[in-house]
């Protein structure tokens, strides 16, 4: 006790406005109210963000140029990269603090908050909540060992084009000519559909911004905002599976279109994994 209390004291004597923010932020994050709005505020964020990766990920139908170029731009400056990374970080880290404390909270005073049939509710909502959260959290971790750390498909990962790029389009292409790789996805996309479905307008009623009770226009858009982000993230692995986005033959580079298929042509999407293995082979031991 004295020991917190010469703390604020020194915290309070060395920077004091410093020192109020964050006893003001403290006891927000310690109250249900504000526990609410900073889970809601952190997964509207997210969900911006859904949309602005959404949005890169359909370049892959302008062609590799237009993706690859997307992506040199995205890595153009370490110092943004970064700052946005952690800004990403914590705002997952917020949302799953605050939506664990609520539901801890939730079960421990359920007897005496909510009356049965709306505590039957509430727990089945909050309960799907968490297991399509953690749905969710298990896919982004997968997702950034096969994309950003390049840990699953490490070959097609190292690929570059012609103009020495990352060549991010020929990685997506050979990942979703695998087809463990397609059902991760589906089954992570499923997962998110749910998950959003629920929360975003949830978050909405929680910030004011939707009333309860009615229907506001608002609240009616979020499953079809939830369907679209689904839809426009589903359409990349189902546009490989179907052949509508292949290899760029003509702009894919050394490490792609240098590889052969075991039968002289140039390498299929399904045959590139095995190819590009090979040839990452080959280079070891020149
Ligand atoms: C089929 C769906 C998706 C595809 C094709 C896709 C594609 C990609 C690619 C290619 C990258 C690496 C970009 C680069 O290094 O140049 C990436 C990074 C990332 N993706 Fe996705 N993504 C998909 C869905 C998602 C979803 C649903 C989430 C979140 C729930 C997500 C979160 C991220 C994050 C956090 C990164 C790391 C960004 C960074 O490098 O800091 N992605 N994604």
């Amino acid at each position: 006790m004295s020991v917190v209390f010469n703390r604020e004291i020194a915290c309070y004597f060395l920077a004091p406005k410093l020192c109020i923010a964050t006893m003001k932020l403290i006891k927000l994050l310690d109250s249900t109210v504000g526990q609410k709005v900073v889970a809601g505020a952190t997964g509207l964020a997210l969900v911006g963000f859904l949309l602005v990766h959404m949005g890169g990920n359909l370049q892959i139908f302008a062609g590799s140029d237009a993706l690859n170029q997307y992506a040199v731009l995205l890595k153009s400056s370490a110092a943004v990269l970064w700052t946005a990374r952690l800004g990403l970080l914590s705002l997952i880290v917020l949302h799953i603090a605050m939506t664990v404390r609520q539901s801890v909270r939730n079960r421990s005073q359920r007897d005496r908050r909510y009356a049965k049939t709306t505590y039957r509710r509430t727990t089945r909502a909050s309960r799907s909540m968490m297991m399509t959260g953690l749905l969710v959290l298990a896919f982004v971790i997968f997702h950034l060992l096969h994309f950003t750390g390049g840990l699953i498909l490490p070959d097609a990962y190292k690929q570059t084009d012609a103009e020495g790029r990352h060549d991010v389009y020929a990685m997506v292409v050979a990942g979703f000519s695998n087809p463990f790789i397609v059902m991760v996805y589906v089954v992570g996309m499923l997962g998110l559909s749910v998950h959003l479905k629920h929360a975003i307008s949830s978050a909405l009623q929680t910030l004011g911004l939707a009333k309860e009770g009615h229907q506001s226009s608002l609240r009616k858009a979020s499953p079809v905002l939830a369907a679209v982000i689904i839809a426009g993230f589903l359409a990349v692995p189902l546009s490989v599976v179907t052949g509508l986005v292949a290899v760029d033959e003509v702009t894919a580079g050394e490490a792609s279109s240098a590889i052969e298929a075991p039968g002289g042509d140039s390498a299929s999407p399904d045959e590139l994994s095995v190819t590009v293995a090979e040839q990452t082979l080959k280079d070891d031991r020149r």
